[in-house]
């Protein structure tokens, strides 16, 4: 029997990819996520505590955040209204299990992460400002004790970012790997990258 050769051979079905505005709100996110880990390790273990520059950067890492926050809602409610593409057919039952996990995960970090970083300005004497306007805090928190109000912070600066960092490490390793398994997924992140059927 002769091997099909790559003229004749059916042409391969990938199905359909994430729309535009889905591709478009991942990576959005993914870029400001990623913006704010970086000012957030800058503001706190680069510059001087209470310095001006200190709380320069903490002012805009204050409004990226709740912008992440709008945007991640607005990402939320468009995936509530439009269906994500079926997994690819053929992975096992745990690979689409973990990678619902995951993908819930995410979303969970997404919204978490901000509201906690909202919660804790809530809980200072200074009003918050997003880009110069302002904003609401969250009632309640002024009350919150120092040990209250030190757990907060570790959960949002330690806790949740490493949960969020390690749950990247397994999305990432998930795309790479069905990537090269025969079962492509990241041009339906990244168009470009469509296979030749
Ligand atoms: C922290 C940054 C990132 C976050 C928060 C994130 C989050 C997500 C979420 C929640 C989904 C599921 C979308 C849905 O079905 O509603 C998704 C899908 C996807 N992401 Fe990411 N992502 C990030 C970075 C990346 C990177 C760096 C890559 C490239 C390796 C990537 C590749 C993909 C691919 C290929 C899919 C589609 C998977 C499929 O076909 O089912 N993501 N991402």
């Amino acid at each position: 029997m002769t091997a099909a050769s790559p003229w004749t051979a059916p042409p391969v079905k990938f199905g359909r990819s994430y729309s535009t505005v889905a591709v478009a709100l991942h990576w959005i996110i993914a870029a400001l996520i990623a913006v704010q880990l970086g000012l957030g390790w800058y503001m706190n273990e680069v510059l001087p505590d209470h310095s001006p520059a200190q709380d320069q950067v903490t002012a805009i890492h204050i409004s990226v955040g709740l912008t992440l926050l709008l945007v991640v809602v607005v990402r939320i409610i468009w995936r509530l209204l439009n269906p994500p593409p079926p997994l690819p057919a053929g992975l096992a039952p745990w690979e689409r299990l973990l990678s619902r996990a995951v993908h819930v995960l995410f979303y969970v970090l997404m919204l978490v992460i901000p509201l906690s970083g909202w919660a804790l300005v809530s809980g200072g004497k200074d009003p918050i400002s997003f880009w110069g306007l302002a904003w609401p805090k969250i009632p309640g928190l002024a009350a919150l004790t120092h040990p209250q109000h030190h757990l907060l912070k570790h959960t949002h600066v330690f806790i949740l970012i490493w949960v969020l960092v390690l749950n990247w490490g397994l999305h990432v390793a998930g795309a790479l790997k069905h990537q090269f398994d025969g079962k492509p997924v990241l041009w339906r992140m990244i168009p470009f990258l469509k296979p030749k059927a």
